[in-house]
């Protein structure tokens, strides 16, 4: 059996690979490997829905998602990109209000495991890093309409 500090250490070893946390120092590296998640998921799975609620950041320890959006009036979703290891998700719904602006469909026979963590230590640890406070910010995105829309489900 894996003792929690081996855990602990192979997290941050592996914290330590992803493109956006290259510049954390160690000790910023170690905390967030103390309080993540590790969660897995089967294929075609949903780890995300699109106008759902959401208060957590994922990154992908294994496997491949696709993003997928609704399209405004329609059953359809229109496929955006595929995410693999290394990648993350989910931290637009932190951002702004906390709703979620994409689908996140497990795209893997094998599944897919994720480092999974909550709120505060995003907020804490991750959200003033450049990559996330720019990434798609070339996109607008109309928030009002995606509240508006969703309206019924919630
Ligand atoms: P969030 O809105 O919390 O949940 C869905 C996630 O999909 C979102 O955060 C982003 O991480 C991701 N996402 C949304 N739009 C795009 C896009 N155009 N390209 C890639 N990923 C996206």
């Amino acid at each position: 059996m894996r003792t929690g500090l081996i855990r602990q250490a192979e997290y941050t070893d592996f914290l330590k690979s992803v493109p956006i946390f290259k510049n954390l120092p160690e000790d910023t590296l170690i905390k967030i490997s103390d309080v993540l998640e590790e969660t897995h998921y089967a294929h075609g799975d949903y780890i995300i829905r699109q106008g759902a609620r959401g208060d957590t950041f994922f990154i992908i320890s294994k496997g491949r998602v696709k993003v997928t959006m609704k399209i405004p009036n329609s059953n359809e979703e229109k496929y955006i990109r595929t995410l693999s290891k290394g990648d993350f998700f989910g931290e637009k719904a932190l951002q702004g209000d906390d709703l979620r602006t994409a689908n996140i469909i497990v795209d893997d026979p094998e599944g897919v495991s994720t480092l999974v963590i909550d709120r505060e230590t995003f907020n804490q640890l991750i959200s003033d890093l450049d990559e996330i406070r720019t990434k798609y910010k070339d996109e607008q995105i109309d928030r009002r309409r995606l509240n508006e829309e969703f309206e019924t489900v919630r």
